[in-house]
């Protein structure tokens, strides 16, 4: 983050004239200031950020949080700048959240990292926002564009979800055609339930479309016995999948939206008594540590990985820089605005790649 303002700073103190005059300068600036150097850009000691996620229960945003705030350690350790954090969590309702918005910025924060309820009504945070001249970095739940782009001070950090949705068809279309005794009833079509996130959300959206026609469109035969939305919570995937299975309906494949669901799922099997082996082919996103151990153990047979520990860290660099007035040349921003973090494909074979 700090390479470009050294470069600059030292391709302008390398002209020879100015050199004879200007090195004492810097050399006492440098000794007075203790000769720590990175925290000189702005001339803070300190910066505030506040952070407001969504809901303190989601299992990939709660790991997310922790990582943002070792990374904030890590920051404060290179730069000698201390950064504190205002945290808070909405309880589900955008109108808590722009009450926290209202407090982080009448507290001081220099900097908001929001990961909004919902995403289509980030208005009243970005007007706040503007009139009191305070950057935004929006996480894991886009806003819409014509919010997000109405200020050159507003940021999203996510993942592409249509990248999630291609990738996850892609593993339950190999693993179909690795285990055709995955077709229990061997009828050439693979029955399948989808587990699906919050209604809205672009990560449901998408994900829901593309796994599924990422498959058909590698020539599996599927069919539909049910759907239904547990809003990325295993408590609400397990309660759904026990009256599913009391129902009776039959399926061979679970395809979820989410890892979290994919375990809630899990949990519903377990507690009808039915053996492992008889559970149907489970496949998720996120790659949450009890995601990546149901892999291991091969109770969920694959997952694409949400890359959280990418996303923290592209939060926290964006989030420090904005609040120490730093160049944001080298944070790879798209139109100015967006970073974007990769998916990747978990295997049980790639399972130590994924283990922090
Ligand atoms: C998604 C993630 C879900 C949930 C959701 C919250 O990207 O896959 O597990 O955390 O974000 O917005």
């Amino acid at each position: 983050m700090m390479k470009n303002f050294r470069r600059s700073f030292f391709r302008w103190c390398s002209r020879p004239v100015l050199y004879l005059f200007i090195t004492p300068v810097i050399l006492s600036a440098f000794m007075l200031s203790g000769c720590s150097g990175e925290d000189d850009i702005s001339g803070k000691k300190e910066v505030k950020i506040g952070l407001a996620a969504y809901d303190q229960y989601d299992n990939f945003i709660s790991e997310m949080m922790e990582l943002i705030d070792e990374d904030y350690a890590k920051i404060e350790k290179e730069t000698g700048i201390t950064v504190t954090t205002e945290v808070y969590y909405g309880q589900g309702s955008q109108f808590s959240q722009n009450n926290q918005v209202k407090n982080m910025i009448n507290h001081g924060c220099d900097v908001l990292c929001v990961n909004p309820i919902d995403r289509t009504d980030t208005s009243y945070i970005i007007n706040l926002a503007q009139e009191n001249d305070i950057p935004v970095v929006f996480f894991n739940r886009e806003p819409v564009s014509e919010d997000l782009l109405r200020g050159s001070s507003f940021f999203y950090v996510g993942a592409d979800a249509l990248q999630s949705g291609v990738m996850e068809g892609e593993l339950v279309a190999d693993y179909c055609r690795d285990h055709p005794e995955a077709d229990i009833n061997g009828d050439g079509v693979f029955q399948y339930i989808l587990m699906e996130g919050e209604a809205g959300h672009q990560d449901a959206i998408i994900r829901t479309e593309y796994s599924i026609s990422t498959i058909e469109g590698k020539g599996i035969a599927l069919e539909r016995v049910t759907s239904a939305i547990a809003n990325w919570s295993g408590d609400q995937a397990r309660a759904k999948m026990k009256s599913i299975l009391e129902s009776g309906t039959k399926a061979e494949l679970i395809i979820s939206n989410n890892d979290a669901m994919a375990l809630g799922v899990m949990s519903a099997y377990e507690e009808a008594g039915i053996p492992v082996e008889e559970w149907p082919a489970i496949f998720g996103i996120d790659g949450i540590a009890q995601g990546l151990d149901a892999i291991d153990k091969g109770t969920m047979k694959a997952t694409v990985y949400n890359d959280k520990e990418g996303q923290a860290e592209a939060i926290t660099r964006l989030s420090f820089a904005l609040a120490t007035s730093a160049p944001l040349d080298d944070l790879d921003l798209e139109n100015g605005t967006y970073i974007w973090l990769p998916y990747k494909k978990v295997t049980k074979d790639k399972l130590n790649e994924f283990r922090h």
